[in-house]
């Protein structure tokens, strides 16, 4: 699972007056966007997620400042560098993430594949470990 969480580079459409970077779904990301939300005013001394979702897959864009994704599926930790604006991480379901880092300009901006149901939010890491442990062994 871990392998399959990677960091997506988008065109940036730049010219004189500036950037602009378009987000398709199931064009530039793997699934259609249902949701959009955005995370901001956390700082280098918050850590944020701590949570793995059933369904849910994840596209996360450091629109402004920076901040780290550090993901785990059970078995294997990565940690992911989001400092620009037209690069984004793509988080399939069931991955454990932590955003943590945020430069004090961070504006995180989250597309999600599925609408908001908080039933489908893993928030305890023991419970997490096993599902997916329980998953391996199916
Ligand atoms: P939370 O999942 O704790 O945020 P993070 O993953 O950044 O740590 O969400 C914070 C609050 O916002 C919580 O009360 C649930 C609510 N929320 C929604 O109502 N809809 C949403 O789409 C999201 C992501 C959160």
């Amino acid at each position: 699972m871990i392998e399959d969480c990677r960091l997506i580079e988008f065109p940036q459409n730049g010219d004189e007056r500036g950037h602009l970077v378009v987000v398709e779904g199931n064009q530039d990301i793997p699934f259609d966007i249902k949701r959009v939300f955005y995370i901001y005013g956390s700082d280098d001394s918050v850590i944020r997620g701590r949570h793995a979702n059933y369904n849910t897959q994840f596209v996360l864009i450091n629109v402004a400042g920076t901040s780290k994704v550090k993901v785990d599926d059970g078995r294997n930790q990565k940690i992911f560098n989001l400092d620009r604006p037209h690069i984004g991480i793509y988080l399939p379901k069931l991955v454990w993430k932590d955003m943590y880092d945020f430069s004090k300009d961070s504006v995180l901006l989250c597309l999600a594949s599925e609408h908001y149901d908080a039933n489908e939010y893993i928030r305890d890491y023991e419970e997490y470990l096993k599902i997916v442990r329980n998953q391996i062994n199916e």
